[in-house]
């Protein structure tokens, strides 16, 4: 048994670098951990050493205290590791590989999960559907800004990278899998952005970034991204999209 250390919310813009304890396949009570999920069983989960991790705009809102997330909070949810332990019941995931972790904590059990609406997994937030690593409100699941986290049902959740030393090589633009990139995706995907597309996106932050970068992947023909920071919109334009200051 190791220790494990944790990047935690403490108080309205303050985090701080706590001890935690090492995961097991159980999820033990703490900090914002729904009460209804103390002491459940995590056969199918595995332990990963963390390799990176991002800091999503939505840790801002815990982080700037518009939230209710408690002192302690471990936050993280946009993890990338190496799989360091295998729960009995994990079949396909083996220690040792290297795999990226979706924000968004799903059973691959329930209906919603099999309708592939793993945003809304009924099965791992005894408040609501829905769930995220290091989050406020969605069930207590520990954040994975540590050194080591649980990820329960492995075997769904987890993107196996197929080759270790490839992932390694790429590693920071691979961590942009768990979250941002997904998300700027789903946003250009479910506006229908297609062959020939002009697209105009509205904010210049990673997220509207990974917007503008996928609508060029799904074809668009013109790609507009408008924000009031010069820098982020020189960004936009270092991959081809147009700009417009809103200044
Ligand atoms: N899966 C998810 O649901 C998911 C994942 C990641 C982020 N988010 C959310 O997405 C949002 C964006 O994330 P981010 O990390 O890119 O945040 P960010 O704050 O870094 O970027 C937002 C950008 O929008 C710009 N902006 C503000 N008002 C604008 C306006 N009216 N028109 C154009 N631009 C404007 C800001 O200047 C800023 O650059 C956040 O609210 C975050 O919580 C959701
Ligand atoms: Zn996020
Ligand atoms: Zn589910």
């Amino acid at each position: 048994m190791t220790g494990n250390r944790a990047v935690a919310y403490k108080s309205p813009g303050h985090v701080e670098v706590i001890d935690i304890d090492y995961p097991t396949f159980e999820l033990k009570d703490g900090p914002g951990v729904n009460p209804a999920n103390v002491g459940r069983k995590v056969p199918h989960g595995v332990i990963l050493r963390t390799v990176s991790t991002n800091i999503c705009g939505s840790d801002q809102h815990m982080v700037r205290g518009r939230t209710t997330a408690p002192a302690d909070l471990v936050l993280g949810h946009e993890i990338t590791g190496e799989v360091v332990e295998t729960g009995p019941d994990v079949e396909f995931i083996k220690v040792g590989d290297i795999v990226s972790v979706p924000f968004n904590i799903s059973c691959g059990r329930c209906r919603n999960c099999k309708e592939r609406k793993t945003g809304i997994c009924l099965n791992v937030n005894p408040d609501r559907p829905g769930s995220a690593y290091g989050y406020v409100d969605m069930g207590g699941w520990v954040g994975g800004q540590a050194e080591y986290v649980l990820v329960p049902y492995a075997d769904w959740n987890l993107l196996k990278f197929p080759d270790r030393d490839q992932a390694l090589a790429k590693i920071m633009d691979l961590t942009m899998l768990s979250d941002i990139f997904p998300t700027g995706f789903h946003g250009a995907v479910s506006a229908n952005v297609g062959v020939g597309s002009t697209v105009y996106v509205a904010g210049a932050g990673p997220v509207g970034l990974a917007a503008a970068a996928s609508a060029h992947l799904l074809g668009a023909a013109a790609v507009i991204v408008g924000d009031l920071n010069e820098e982020r919109l020189a960004q936009a334009r270092s991959f081809g999209c147009e700009t417009v200051d809103l200044r």
